[in-house]
């Protein structure tokens, strides 16, 4: 049976290989398989929860989309938009924040890390976020969210929201009428990790841009990265229990492994007694392999503004209608009008 997907992107620049592994690549797959009807949303209010320079946010809002496009998604067998453009997710978001419980907020993971001694001085969008976020998925009555590891707890809340809402106004036509929607996370790729530090996730916001591989580096800087990139004095072993403790190698095998798409254990077939700059050089290959024709698309893209607006459009127009829809169902459930 085809699936309801949806996922959302922060626009936030710098996309790099984290999100393309634990995110992007998954959707090219679903928006692959025609059962499923897909929806990727570019969620600039979610951007807006941490200071935005306004020129930067819609430059890193384009840019976000012509990934989507230069990785494979089709725009015409998905919908692709830009959240701001679609008011019914402010709306549904503060309803359902009349849903989502203090307690439940209180135990955001994601919201301590980013507040970290903070947290009086943080807005309260930030804190608020996992409803948004919420909104963003319920409102497409969607059945499957693709992530990465990180938002596995605000998935977790989603569904709680889901559930308590179904509850809440079971008599009045709210019976079912979410969907509880099931992460789908795929193990290998869920939690790509700095080059620099194995312990760390590979992110935007590091400040050090040899701790990542962004989806625009050019061939030589992807072999310097993973040249420089952070091993151990041990040998390639050969079992994969043998990489309990050693976070850096098992993080250049998950990669190896979920870019080529081939078991970690194949790998360390080809590769265990044998040099790191065996695994490295090959690990560049396959790199530069997968992400050049993304690189180029993108410089394609750069050139031809109107597509980009084309798409944005065509995806803002449908996902009001279908979310105008739903927004309206929700409202009458409430007794809202
Ligand atoms: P963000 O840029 O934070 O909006 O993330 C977009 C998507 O990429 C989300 O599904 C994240 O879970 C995923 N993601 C971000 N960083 C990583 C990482 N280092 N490894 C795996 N997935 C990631
Ligand atoms: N919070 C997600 C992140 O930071 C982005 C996001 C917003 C999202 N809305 C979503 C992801 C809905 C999946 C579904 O990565």
């Amino acid at each position: 049976m085809g699936k309801k997907i949806f996922s959302g992107v922060q626009p936030t620049g710098n996309l790099h290989l984290g999100n393309y592994l634990g995110a992007i690549k998954n959707f090219v797959n679903l928006n692959e398989d025609e059962k499923n009807s897909c929806i990727f949303c570019v969620v600039d209010l979610h951007a807006i929860t941490v200071n935005q320079d306004p020129k930067k946010l819609r430059d890193n809002t384009r840019e976000t989309v012509a990934t989507f496009l230069a990785s494979g998604i089709n725009s015409k067998k998905s919908i692709i938009f830009n959240q701001s453009q679609v008011s019914a997710h402010s709306e549904a978001a503060w309803i359902l924040s009349c849903t989502a419980r203090m307690g439940w907020l209180n135990r955001m993971t994601q919201f301590k890390e980013k507040a970290g001694k903070n947290k009086e001085k943080v807005s309260s969008g930030l804190y608020t976020y996992p409803n948004l976020m919420a909104a963003d998925i319920l409102l497409y009555l969607a059945d499957l969210v693709p992530v990465g590891d990180d938002q596995k707890q605000h998935l977790e809340l989603t569904r709680d929201i889901a559930q308590k809402f179904n509850n809440d106004y079971s008599e009045f036509g709210g019976k079912d009428f979410f969907p509880i929607p099931e992460p789908l996370i795929f193990e290998e790729s869920s939690r790509v990790m700095s080059l620099r530090d194995g312990t760390k996730k590979m992110s935007k916001s590091e400040t050090s841009s040899m701790t990542r591989i962004e989806l625009r580096d050019e061939n030589d800087l992807i072999i310097k990265k993973i040249s420089k990139a952070k091993t151990d004095p041990f040998p390639i072993p050969e079992s994969i229990g043998e990489l309990d403790n050693r976070p850096e190698v098992k993080n250049l095998l998950n990669i190896f492994s979920s870019l080529g798409e081939e078991p970690i254990l194949n790998i360390l077939n080809n590769y265990s007694g044998k040099q790191f700059s065996d695994l490295k050089n090959d690990l560049s290959d396959l790199l530069i392999n997968r992400l050049s024709p993304i690189r180029q698309e993108l410089i394609k893209i750069d050139n031809d503004e109107g597509f980009l607006r084309e798409v944005l459009n065509d995806g803002a127009i449908k996902a009001k209608e279908k979310s105008e829809k739903n927004i309206k169902e929700i409202k009458k459930i409430i007794g809202l009008g």
